[in-house]
């Protein structure tokens, strides 16, 4: 990486401000999955361990429209955080102005404070320099660890890094690390897994990674849209018509290097009680039928083209994994890839999921905390988060 890490600044006695992406799941107020939070943790403690006047921790939780709303108050999160470093974590009810200043002031040497979310002020999302000085202000030294952030520009991703010294977190460098490694120079053959609902999402990645794997397996509904484009009727199965030039435009491009299912699962109704058959992926699917996973013959057809593969990225579940009848495809290629030896990258979201459900999560190389911006940097795109951050 070619930005200043966290290992490069003094943090003696300096107040750090440091952004993380605490956007987790929660329910009843209980946050259900600490994988963001516990990834963080080992910046958070790298900070603490150089004496710094104090960590103010920044993060975005859900999407607030109208200011400050209790449903998404991240002061819900502060005893996860807590238990997550093993130190008492406070918290400011807000992420600017008095309130945040006199909650860092009060803090004792080298404590930690969590910030209220930074997107109960809508300058945040428009990335206002006001609102980017206004948190700036917090700090000597700003340090992103928030990967799962970085593809937005944003007063507390992008704009605060313009005021003080900005690094990256060890999370960060990280997921760069390896996401860009993979795009840059990876060891081949490299083959990209794609699933997901739609074509549409992931055109530009399908275009990026055309010209970088050497094979791109495709499953998942975003399939149903190559298949209809072959001409193949596909009932009730998710299709993205307007998406059906660019799939044909896809296919003449990609050649063999695009493999797509042979057989899928399909159902009679979208529920785990349906009625379900296998069948032939070039045959039409039946009047009121769907397909909702890949096939058995599609799983051994994919790991052929696995088992020798030096690096793996994989985005997007094979089927509707939430739904036990289907999520076995998916299911089968998260074994698959914990037998390889190669590299293995998960992009994060429903793949991430998928492979934590499947208990495979220790198998995998990485496995990324940011959906859309592994996505992003899968597109070739910068993230204006990394951007922001000052270089070597
Ligand atoms: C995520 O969960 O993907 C990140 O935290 C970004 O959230 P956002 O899509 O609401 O910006």
């Amino acid at each position: 990486m070619n930005k200043k890490s966290v290992r490069d600044v003094d943090l003696k006695g300096k107040r750090v401000l440091m952004r993380v992406d605490f956007n987790v799941p929660m329910q009843d107020g209980v946050v259900t999955d600490d994988t963001r939070i516990r990834a963080a943790a080992p910046t958070i403690k790298y900070v603490l361990e150089q004496k710094p006047r104090y960590v103010a921790l920044m993060s975005h939780f859900g999407r607030p429209k109208e200011g400050p709303e209790p449903k998404y108050s991240l002061q819900q999160i502060a005893p996860a955080v807590s238990e997550a470093l093993g130190v008492p974590v406070a918290f400011a009810a807000d992420c600017i102005g008095p309130v945040a200043a006199d909650a860092a002031a009060a803090l004792p040497e080298g404590g930690v404070l969590l910030l209220e979310n930074t997107r109960f002020h809508k300058g945040e999302t428009k990335n206002d320099p006001e609102i980017a000085a206004q948190m700036a202000a917090l700090g000597d030294v700003y340090v992103n660890d928030a990967f799962g952030s970085a593809h937005r520009a944003h007063a507390s991703t992008e704009g605060v890094a313009h005021h003080l010294p900005a690094v990256a977190g060890f999370l960060m460098e990280k997921e760069l690390d390896y996401l860009v490694n993979a795009l840059e120079d990876p060891k081949r053959p490299f083959v990209a897994i794609l699933g997901g609902a739609k074509v549409s999402d992931k055109i530009g990645v399908i275009d990026s990674l055309l010209g970088k794997c050497d094979r791109l397996l495709i499953g998942g509904g975003m399939a149903n849209t190559f298949f209809k484009a072959q001409g193949v009727e596909m009932a009730d199965s998710l299709v993205e018509d307007d998406a059906l030039d660019t799939a044909k435009d896809i296919l003449k491009k990609a050649g063999d290097k695009l493999v797509l299912p042979i057989d899928v699962v399909i159902a009679d109704a979208f529920d785990a009680g349906a009625n379900t058959q296998v069948c032939d992926a070039g045959a039409d699917v039946p009047a009121g039928w769907r397909i909702l996973d890949i096939g058995p013959d599609t799983v051994d057809f994919f790991t052929t083209h696995l088992v020798s593969a030096k690096t793996v990225v994989w985005n997007g579940p094979m089927g509707v994994f939430e739904m036990a009848p289907f999520a076995k495809g998916t299911i089968a290629i998260a074994r698959v890839l914990a037998e390889l030896d190669a590299t293995t990258i998960i992009g994060g979201g429903d793949s991430a999921a998928a492979v934590e459900q499947a208990g495979l999560a220790d198998e995998m190389t990485h496995i990324s905390t940011g959906g859309g911006a592994s996505l992003e940097l899968l597109e070739g795109k910068a993230l204006p988060g990394v951007v922001a951050l000052q270089d070597k």
